[in-house]
């Protein structure tokens, strides 16, 4: 414990049960990532119908911190399912990620201990081991690195939904709102792929990268209009808006006619009333599960193939996980995060 402020050190040990062998990051309280730590935990037995995975790499993702920042309790009165909180039980932490299959449950046909695997969905991967049913499965490619692995499909299948929605396609131009972000990056490369004129937004020095992948860079922020109408003398046709920004609904309203072709996946009451399509778990969004489970194995696929680039901004031990998410809450991280246990 920190005395001076009471609160718990990051990445504190703290040992919960006896003959624990495996470790979890859970959080403490509600607050920011000082309020993560490491646990000790026995390693799990799998389901009839599931797996145990030992965890190579851990994909970070913005709703990691927002499920234990506050923001979805505060509002957990309204709707706590909906807003992913149940009750007052702190979040489970890590949403996606790769490793080995370490046990099968005495149900499971077509998967094996020593299989490579993708795990998505699942809850509580920032962890040594984890459980999965086998549904959350996906062969890991050979070609893809562990870090790659565990940080492409959260992000991959929102892409590909946030396209399917904003309906983007060959012939369009597409503005992509935040596109040297985890999702956006993907957005970029998917739009692309399927034959669209591809814009994104990003930090001047992100914008090679965005080239790299097949993007025309503008910076966000004023003037912006001027300099997507330069880049775009044709018009925009479609806008997936990564960002969540005033800025990014204000210039798609602006430069898309037809408001069925603007997609969010950053929900907010502006955004629903201006009949865009706003995708996630809140209220009255499109969650997209089929689509998105649908997407997965062909994104491992393109992954695979070196069609696909999972660009990693950074790696941290699991016991580092605050630092990780220090660095996401600060909003500038091209690419992913990721946590790696690093099994001996
Ligand atoms: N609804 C869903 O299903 C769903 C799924 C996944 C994510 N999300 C949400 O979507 C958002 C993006 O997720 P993510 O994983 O891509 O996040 P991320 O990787 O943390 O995004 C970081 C990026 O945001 C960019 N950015 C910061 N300020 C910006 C601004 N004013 N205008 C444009 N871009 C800006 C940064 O670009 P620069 O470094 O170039 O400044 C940075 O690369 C988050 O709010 C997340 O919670 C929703």
């Amino acid at each position: 414990m920190d005395t001076e402020s009471g609160r718990p050190e990051t990445g504190l040990m703290t040992s919960t049960e006896e003959n624990t062998t495996a470790r979890i990051v859970r959080p403490i309280a509600y607050g920011g990532p000082e309020n993560l730590a490491v646990f000790g935990t026995p390693v799990p037995e799998p389901a009839a119908g599931g797996v145990v995975v030992e965890v190579r790499a851990a994909g970070v993702n913005p709703i990691d911190w927002k499920l234990y920042s506050g923001a979805f309790h505060a509002v957990a009165d309204k709707n706590k399912t909906s807003a992913g909180v149940a009750d007052d039980t702190l979040p489970a932490l890590g949403l996606e990620c790769a490793g080995v299959i370490a046990a099968v449950g005495s149900e499971v046909t077509g998967a094996k201990v020593g299989d490579e695997v993708l795990v998505y969905p699942v809850t509580a991967a920032y962890a040594d081991y984890v459980t999965a049913p086998v549904t959350s499965l996906i062969p890991k490619p050979a070609t893809v690195g562990w870090a790659e692995a565990g940080a492409l499909l959260l992000a991959g299948t929102t892409a590909v939904h946030v396209l399917h929605a904003a309906g983007v396609g060959e012939g369009d131009t597409v503005l992509v709102h935040g596109g040297s972000g985890g999702v956006g990056l993907m957005a970029v490369q998917l739009a692309a792929a399927r034959g669209a004129t591809v814009i994104a937004t990003a930090a001047e020095r992100n914008h090679d990268l965005l080239r790299d992948l097949g993007a025309i860079p503008v910076a966000y922020g004023p003037g912006l209009l001027d300099r997507v109408r330069a880049a775009a003398p044709g018009g925009v046709t479609a806008a997936v808006d990564l960002a969540g920004t005033a800025e990014a609904l204000d210039a798609s309203l602006e430069l898309v006619a037809d408001r069925q072709r603007i997609a969010s996946i950053t929900g907010t009451e502006r955004r629903s009333a201006a009949g865009i399509k706003v995708l996630g778990n809140g209220p009255g969004q499109d969650t997209g599960t089929e689509i998105r489970n649908a997407a997965r194995a062909g994104l491992a696929d393109r992954a695979g193939a070196g069609e696909l680039r999972v660009v990693i901004s950074a790696v941290y031990p699991l016991a580092e996980a605050a630092k990780a998410h220090e660095a996401g809450i600060a909003g500038h991280t091209p690419g992913k995060l990721v946590l790696v246990p690093q099994h001996s």
